[in-house]
């Protein structure tokens, strides 16, 4: 079997395959079963000092399916950071580390605009002995309420801030993770690195509106017949995912990216990797295809590394990022190619028939 491990920040990783924050790393009971299961690392579902504002409503997911098969291909939230103590995470986090000293365990952490509580959810959750930080700031639903997650984490100045505090008592490394609900997500992880953190995670969930029941005329999920937007996740945002993490690696050459969203399958894993990401975070997937599923991932993926002469991981990481460029380029590309191939000096005369192909194939009956 081919080596699947990477380190990064100074983490080793035995394969680059993370659960992501959220139901999947809910407590410690549920880490404990992953990490036997075989995944490299988790990340917790988020946590902050003081549990007792964080009230969760029912329905909070709301599914959209494929029309043929109906399988699920989207998935809404508007589920809050963890409600359960700060105390018992300590708990379990310390337990977690204990039991599975190799595998690499990450404390999603958020707090309020403070200092003070900053350093505190710093300073005592390191204590357990977990491997590594991420921030969350970027859960763009409920928190936002607060002045917390992507309220944060669109404002590339407090992302500085709140960073530099995390990091003038952080012994472990941290990821800041971003949300995709800006223009430009390098602006806020730029901010982060300026900061002092050590890599960057993305992405956290889409804002979206899942639907609406028509013969209600109430939108989903409903809520004692209201709703707010919440986050969108799965195989849908895989497009938007990739994108932004090819945009992460280009604005910040040599920054650690853990990538993320809708990757389920191994192949979703390499392009992530493809795209810049040293480690690649499932939380949908694996809550729709139970966490059992790392075994096909590490199978999948060790096959991919032997059968394409791949001796390890890092000369897959980035691999695709150089080819993405501009249209113009891809103009002049073409032009050069027109020429190559048939000699010709107008590049219209070369592929003015395909294009018209393409056009022809979307206006039919
Ligand atoms: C039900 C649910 C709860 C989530 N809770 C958190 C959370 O507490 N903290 C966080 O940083 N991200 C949270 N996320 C976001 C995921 O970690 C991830 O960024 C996002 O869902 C995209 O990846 P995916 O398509 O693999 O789920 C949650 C996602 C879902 C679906």
């Amino acid at each position: 079997m081919a080596d699947l491990s990477i380190e990064v920040n100074g983490m080793k990783f035995p394969n680059p395959f993370v659960l992501g924050s959220g139901p999947p790393g809910t407590n410690g009971r549920v880490i404990n079963r992953s990490f036997e299961l075989g995944w490299g690392g988790i990340v917790c579902k988020t946590i902050s000092l003081d549990n007792s504002k964080v009230h969760n409503t029912v329905p909070r997911y709301a599914r959209l399916k494929s029309r043929t098969d109906q399988a699920v291909i989207g998935f809404q939230n508007i589920e809050l950071i963890s409600d359960r103590s700060f105390d018992t995470w300590l708990e379990e986090l310390e337990d977690c580390k204990q039991k599975h000293p190799d595998k690499m365990l990450i404390a999603s952490v958020m707090e309020e605009y403070n200092k003070d509580a900053w350093c505190e959810i710093i300073e005592r959750t390191q204590a357990t002995g977990i491997d590594g930080f991420e921030l969350n700031f970027s859960c763009p639903h409920g928190l936002p309420e607060r002045k917390m997650g992507m309220a944060m984490g669109e404002n590339p100045d407090i992302v500085e801030e709140v960073t530099s505090w995390v990091m003038s008592v952080a012994k472990k490394p941290v990821w800041a993770k971003m949300t995709p609900n800006v223009g430009d997500i390098t602006v806020p992880a730029k901010a982060a690195i300026k900061g002092g953190a050590d890599g960057i995670s993305a992405i956290n969930t889409i804002l979206c509106v899942l639907g609406v029941d028509i013969n209600t005329g109430r939108p989903m999920p409903t809520v004692e017949g209201y709703t707010v937007p919440g986050g969108y996740s799965g195989q849908a945002v895989r497009p938007i995912a990739l994108r932004q993490v090819m945009e992460l690696s280009r604005g910040l050459p040599g920054v650690p990216i853990s990538g993320m969203g809708g990757a389920e399958t191994w192949e979703d894993a390499v392009q992530f990797m493809m795209m810049g990401s040293s480690t690649v975070q499932i939380c949908t997937g694996a809550m729709l295809q139970g966490y059992a599923m790392i075994k096909g991932l590490c199978e999948g993926l060790s096959k991919f590394l032997d059968e394409k002469g791949y001796k390890s991981l890092d000369e897959i990481v980035g691999k695709s990022v150089p080819y993405f460029s501009t249209h113009a380029d891809l103009v002049e590309r073409q032009r050069a190619a027109g020429i190559a191939k048939a000699g010709l000096a107008n590049r219209d005369e070369m592929w003015k028939g395909d294009i018209a192909k393409e056009t022809e194939m979307l206006t039919n009956d």
